[in-house]
């Protein structure tokens, strides 16, 4: 639902919007009528076709406005995107909601775009139902038993190694590092499903798998646009066939994935490799099952943990002083020659502590994935249908200045105690990973991964900004919310 902040820079002929005046008049009277009677949250009055999405200013984060919203008409108020009523939740609401017990705050939007992804057979977008719960038990099981004998603590080593190589070849000439991690996160996850990757020419062949993974949310707001508008689907045809060909072309391969893979180099027959991953796991509870599980893992997690790693040299760039102060702390902490484990990070607070600091302060996943109700409900005395879209405004949490000194400014040194060590209070308050029924499910490995990261790279590494292209906190929306491309000089 963010894509629908850039609805407004989508260039779209007048005559279409006369057009269709009329008969989204109607839809959006139609809808109303059908509502009255209930206490709907309040919100800004929506004009025809377009709702409320010009009051949502013309910042590219709709931040600023939200908080104009909240302080005017409380907690949980209503925003329309042109004929969709979404209710957004604020601070204390989101757990009073995400948290009460069965489902009711855990479905998701029934819009085409949710239903037909992957068939409908996804975990992150498909509603909760028997069969979401079955094929998430079976999946955070296969997860819990990857991460408890070890192997993908294994895998996500290797991960960092090459990662680390390619940095020193850069030899401190300016280098985007995005599309590098991007690969990384993107083999770690490949491996976790498939098993293990074989040689050189498997990581190449699967650049352009990785690759075409993430640009999947590029056509994301050209589909909401015409979910919002069915009206205006004949000419945003193009993306949703873009979009529909690459996710059919991705789960193509993974459905003739051992001889595909096998042929292209990318896996091996080993007997290791029956056992160590997601798909024959999967495979031997639901034989059709994993193909869509798979892909979807590998949506979820590479574009945000490596957006999330992306970030971290962001902000070691833009504060060196931060920068340093890790630096000194891992020296202090870890011997060169040890094998640093995730549990390591215990002993570096400060690190840490700035690793919460940036999930706070960066809010990669701004308001997660859009959730609905799986039925009637109340919140803070106001009525919300079965079906409505449920947006839950995380930056009220993390920006609330009742919670957060400063909450504009960035300082690790908030997250942690007057003896020095982390605030487990102060760290809780963090949803980076989301709440209730539908938070992270990769939310062992992402911390994992992250974990390891740090220490390592921050170990090996310096990051110093290129003279004249200083990277800034500039942000681009989407499902995750990315920094502006950036280049640093790496220095090892
Ligand atoms: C820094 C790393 C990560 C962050 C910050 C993150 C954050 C999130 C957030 C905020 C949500 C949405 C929660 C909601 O709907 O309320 C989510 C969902 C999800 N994430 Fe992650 N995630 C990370 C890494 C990963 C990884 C590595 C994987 C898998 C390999 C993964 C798999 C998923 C899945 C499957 C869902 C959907 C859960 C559902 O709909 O029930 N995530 N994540």
């Amino acid at each position: 639902m963010t894509g629908s902040f850039w609805l407004l820079q989508t260039k779209v002929d007048p005559s279409v919007y006369l057009f269709i005046l009329v008969i989204l008049l109607l839809i959006v009277w139609a809808n109303k009528k059908q509502r009255d009677g209930l206490n709907w949250p309040p919100g800004p009055r929506p004009w025809p076709i377009v709702g409320n999405i010009l009051q949502m200013g013309n910042d590219s984060l709709p931040f600023k406005k939200l908080k104009e919203f909240r302080k005017k008409y409380g907690d949980v108020f209503t925003i329309w995107f042109g004929p969709i009523r979404v209710v957004f939740l604020n601070g204390a609401a989101i757990k009073d909601a995400l948290l009460q017990p069965g489902d009711t705050f855990s479905g998701r939007p029934d819009i085409s775009f949710f239903r037909n992804f992957l068939k409908g057979r996804t975990i992150s977008f498909s509603s909760i139902n028997e069969e979401w719960h079955t094929r998430h038990k079976s999946t955070k099981q296969a997860v819990g038993e990857l991460m408890n004998k070890g192997h993908l603590q294994t895998i996500v080593n290797a991960e960092i190694n090459a990662t680390l190589e390619v940095f020193k070849n850069t030899k401190a000439t300016p280098f985007n590092c995005q599309e590098i991690l991007q690969d990384a996160v993107g083999r770690t996850i490949f491996q976790m499903c498939f098993g293990p990757l074989e040689g050189q020419h498997g990581k190449d062949t699967l650049k352009r798998y990785v690759q075409a993974i993430v640009g999947l949310p590029d056509e994301l707001p050209y589909l909401m646009l015409a979910e919002l508008y069915p009206v205006l689907e004949p000419f945003l045809r193009k993306h949703k066939r873009a979009f529909y060909n690459k996710s059919d072309y991705l789960v193509g391969i993974i459905d003739n994935h051992r001889s595909y893979l096998e042929e292209m180099g990318l896996i091996s027959e080993s007997e290791e490799y029956a056992e160590n991953s997601i798909m024959d796991i999967l495979k031997q509870k639901d034989a059709d099952l994993y193909k869509y599980v798979i892909l979807d893992l590998m949506g979820a997690g590479t574009d945000v943990l490596s957006t999330t790693m992306y970030i971290f040299i962001l902000y070691m760039t833009i504060f060196p002083d931060v920068q340093t102060k890790i630096k000194r702390e891992i020296n202090e902490s870890l011997d060169v020659d040890d094998i640093i484990e995730p549990i390591d990070i215990a002993k570096l607070p400060y690190t840490e502590a700035t690793i919460y600091e940036i999930l706070r302060h960066a809010r990669p996943t701004m308001v997660g994935i859009p959730h609905a109700t799986t039925r009637d409900a109340k919140i803070n005395g106001y009525d919300i249908a079965k079906g409505t879209v449920i947006l839950p405004n995380y930056e009220s949490i993390l920006y609330d200045d009742q919670l957060w000194k400063d909450p504009f400014e960035f300082n690790p040194n908030r997250m942690l105690t007057s003896t020095g060590q982390v605030d487990v209070e102060k760290k809780r308050l963090i949803p980076a990973f989301g709440i209730g029924k539908r938070k992270c499910l990769g939310k062992p490995i992402g911390q994992m991964s992250i974990h390891l990261f740090v220490m390592r790279i921050m170990q090996a590494c310096s990051f110093r900004p290129v003279l004249g292209e200083e990277p800034s906190l500039d942000w681009i929306p989407n499902l995750v919310l990315r920094p502006k491309p950036f280049k640093v000089r790496i220095q090892i």
